[in-house]
């Protein structure tokens, strides 16, 4: 009998619906919400009602698209947390619902594990190479930024977090800054392509060991452009690639930095990114020529699996189904889920 998983992904402002059979990926659906760009930021109260209107077509979507029955699914994994609560609360009433209404299973996923899981997924038809234990992972998006000693797939150590911002937040804000809507990232992204990343330096925090801070770089780079706008109004259209470039290859270096220093204490030369800010161009390059330089094998998500998905949830939902490890129907979901 096939293991068929329904993964049902809604922590954020994406309602996502994937369905995942023995490992291999059937469907990955996710609609994420218009509704929050005219605001500069994910508004908790628009993402619940988002999901609530979404969630019912994106699961229906993606049955239909792995051309399977809800009958057919050996059980239903839902994210647990961490998250907007009242988002959380949508996809986990959801699945509740599910597993009792087909006598199923229902599986509770950390959104953060699931990050680093969806290294494993296979696509139907694809050879992928996939991380050897132990691995470290940069787990970087747009609410964390982790380095986790992965020992298995159900077996993680957090070696370094982010003490303040996440490194997503810390694009999204310098982007805010320049005027760019959210989520701004991939914006700044695409206009480094075109810039000087020497152009401007921003000076990077002294932590030691392998923690992160980034809320100094958004303020710095505040203060920066404010004094820039006083000599000169048109400063940001004019060195707009120049400005995304610059504090690009700043977080990227704070990133790596530490990545390196994980590398030193722990030895491990298999490496892994996951997370939204894994799709940055940058990261990808700096990374690889660390690769060459430090003998590390680097595993990368494809480019639609490092922002949040379903496909990671069920994928999760697998393994922990696996292992037997099966919630009650009384689970509920947590803001704050530890790794
Ligand atoms: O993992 P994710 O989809 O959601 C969270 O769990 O937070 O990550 C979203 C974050 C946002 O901050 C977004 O700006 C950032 O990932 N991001 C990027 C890029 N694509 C997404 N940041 C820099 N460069 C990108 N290409
Ligand atoms: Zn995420």
């Amino acid at each position: 009998m096939p293991v068929i998983i329904l993964g049902i992904e809604s922590s954020c402002d994406d309602t996502a619906a994937a369905v995942v059979q023995d490992g291999v990926l059937l469907s990955n659906i996710v609609a994420d919400q218009e509704v929050h760009r005219k605001y500069g930021g994910v508004v908790p109260e628009l993402a619940s009602r988002a999901h609530q209107q979404n969630i019912v077509p994106v699961v229906d979507q993606a049955l239909k698209m792995a051309g399977i029955k809800s009958g057919d699914l050996s059980a239903v994994a839902f994210t647990k947390g961490p998250g907007l609560l009242g988002s959380l609360l949508v996809g986990g009433a959801f699945a509740k619902g599910l597993a009792l209404a087909e006598d199923i299973p229902l599986v509770e996923v950390n959104h953060l594990q699931a990050h680093i899981l969806v290294h494993f997924l296979k696509q139907p038809g694809t050879d992928v190479s996939m991380p050897v234990f132990p691995f470290l992972c940069l787990l970087v998006s747009g609410g964390h930024t982790q380095l986790i000693v992965v020992r298995d797939y159900l077996d993680v150590e957090i070696i370094g977090k982010t003490i303040d911002d996440a490194a997503g937040e810390a694009f999204d804000k310098c982007a805010k800054v320049m005027g760019l809507p959210y989520p701004g990232g991939p914006l700044v992204d695409r206009y480094a392509r075109d810039g000087n990343a020497d152009a401007f330096a921003f000076t990077k925090p002294a932590i030691t060991g392998l923690d992160y801070s980034f809320s100094g770089l958004k303020t710095a780079f505040l203060y920066f452009i404010r004094d820039r706008l006083k000599e000169n109004e048109d400063f940001i259209d004019q060195y707009r690639n120049d400005l995304c470039a610059s504090v690009q290859k700043t977080i990227v270096e704070i990133l790596t930095d530490k990545l390196e220093k994980a590398f030193s204490q722990t030895g491990i030369r298999e490496i892994a990114l996951a997370g939204g800010v894994s799709a940055n161009s940058g990261l990808r390059e700096r990374i690889k020529k660390l690769a060459q330089n430090h003998g590390w094998k680097v595993y990368v998500p494809d480019i639609g699996l490092t922002t949040d998905n379903a496909a990671m949830i069920a994928m999760t939902g697998y393994f922990k189904f696996l292992a037997g490890e099966f919630a009650g129907l009384d689970s509920s979901p947590l803001a704050r889920l530890p790794l």
